[in-house]
C-alpha cells in the first residue's frame, strides 16, 4: 500500500544506500556551512566520471601510483607474506589489485564495497584471469567494521588501500580508519596503502581543475544525484565548481558555489543559498612522507616500507601490524 502510494506520488526508486543519503544530504545542507560527504560522488554516474579524471593528463595520481607498483612489485612480493589474503577496502575497477595478484602469490581476494553488484561483476572476471585464486566479495561499509570471511581465517592478512581515498578522511578519521582495519585484518597482518603526496600548488590545482571540465562534471553529478534520487529541484546551471589548496591544511577543497541567490527544495525542506555561498562537497588531504609515518604509527602501524616515484608526487607505504 505505502509502496504504491509513493510510486503513484512519484518519489524515486528507493535503496538500500538511499535513506543514508537522504538524511546526510539533508542534515549537510542544514548546516553552516553546508556541505556534502564525498561518498556520495560514486553513482553510476559518478564512478564513470571518476574514471575519466583517472585518465585526465592533469590527474596524475592514479597512473603515478600504478607506476609505483609496477616498478615495485618484485619487491612488494618479498616483503608480503606467501599464501595471503589480499583484503581490498572499496575495490575499484581492481586494475591495481591486479598488479598485486600478478606479482605475489595470493591465496585469495577479498574485495570489501558498498556496492554488491560491482563486486560481483569485478569478481567474475578475475575468476577467469585467476582460475587457482579464491574470490570472496564482502559487500559493506568499510569506514565500519566488517567481518572476514571464515574462508580465510587462518591465512595471513594483507589489506589494501590504494588511491589516497585516506584523503577524503580527515586525519582524526584517518587514524580511527587504519586503527579499525588493524583491528579487523588482526594479529600479523600487513597493509598496503597509496598516499598522495604534497606538492608544487600548481600542480595540485591543475589536477583537480582540468581543463576539459571533468572534475567540475564530477562535483555537480552530487546535485544531478540529489535531483534523480531524492526529488530535488537543484538548477546545476546555477551552481559552479570550484577546487583550492589549503595549504595550512595541506588539502585541496572541492565546493560547489551558489551563482546567485536562488532556493532550492529537498523532501518538503526550502535550502537557500546567498549569492557565492558554498556547498562543501570534498577534501582530498595531501601528506608529506613523515607526516603519514607518523600518523600510522600513531594507530599503532609500523612502517615497513616506503617507495614514491622520481617525481616524489605519490607514495605507497607497506605497514606491518
Ligand atoms: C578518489 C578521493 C582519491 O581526492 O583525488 C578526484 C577523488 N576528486 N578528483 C581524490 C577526486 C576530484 C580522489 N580520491
Amino acid at each position: 500500500m505505502k509502496v504504491h502510494a509513493a510510486a503513484l506520488a512519484g518519489v524515486p526508486r528507493s535503496d538500500e544506500t538511499t535513506p543514508a543519503f537522504a538524511s546526510d544530504a539533508i542534515a549537510g545542507l542544514m548546516q553552516h556551512p553546508k556541505q556534502i560527504p564525498p561518498k556520495y560522488f560514486y553513482d553510476a554516474a559518478g564512478s564513470e566520471l571518476f574514471e575519466q579524471i583517472t585518465r585526465l593528463p592533469e590527474y596524475y595520481p592514479t597512473r603515478t601510483e600504478l607506476g609505483i607498483l609496477r616498478a615495485r612489485a618484485a619487491e612488494i612480493a618479498t616483503i608480503l607474506p606467501r599464501h595471503a589474503a589480499l583484503v581490498e577496502f572499496g575495490a575499484g575497477a581492481a586494475t591495481k589489485a591486479r598488479l598485486l595478484l600478478d606479482a605475489c602469490e595470493f591465496a585469495a581476494y577479498v574485495p570489501v564495497d558498498i556496492s554488491g553488484d560491482f563486486l560481483n561483476a569485478q569478481a567474475r572476471g578475475l575468476r577467469k584471469d585467476f582460475p587457482h585464486l579464491q574470490i570472496y566479495p564482502v559487500t559493506a561499509d568499510f569506514t565500519a567494521p566488517f567481518i572476514l570471511p571464515d574462508q580465510v581465517r587462518e591465512m595471513p592478512k594483507v589489506g589494501f588501500f590504494p588511491g589516497s581515498t585516506l584523503g577524503n578522511f580527515e586525519p582524526h578519521e584517518a587514524c580511527r580508519f587504519l586503527h579499525g582495519a588493524r583491528d579487523i585484518l588482526g594479529k600479523g597482518a600487513y597493509m598496503l596503502i597509496g598516499v598522495d603526496l604534497e606538492k608544487n600548488e600548481r600542480m595540485l590545482y591543475d589536477a583537480y581543475n582540468d581543463a576539459a571540465g571533468v572534475t567540475a562534471r564530477f562535483n555537480l553529478n552530487v546535485l544531478a544525484r540529489i535531483n534523480r534520487e531524492l526529488g530535488g529541484n537543484f538548477d546545476l546551471s546555477a551552481f559552479t565548481h570550484r577546487a583550492i589548496y589549503n595549504r595550512e591544511r595541506h588539502r585541496i577543497e572541492m565546493h560547489l558555489v551558489s551563482k546567485r541567490p536562488q532556493t532550492v527544495r529537498l523532501r518538503g525542506r526550502n535550502i537557500s543559498f546567498r549569492s557565492g555561498e558554498s556547498i562543501h562537497t570534498e577534501n582530498s588531504y595531501k601528506y608529506s612522507l613523515d607526516r603519514f609515518i607518523a600518523l600510522a604509527k600513531g594507530a599503532g602501524w609500523t612502517p615497513s616500507a616506503s617507495w614514491s616515484d622520481p617525481g616524489g608526487m605519490f607514495s605507497v607505504h607497506a605497514l606491518r601490524s
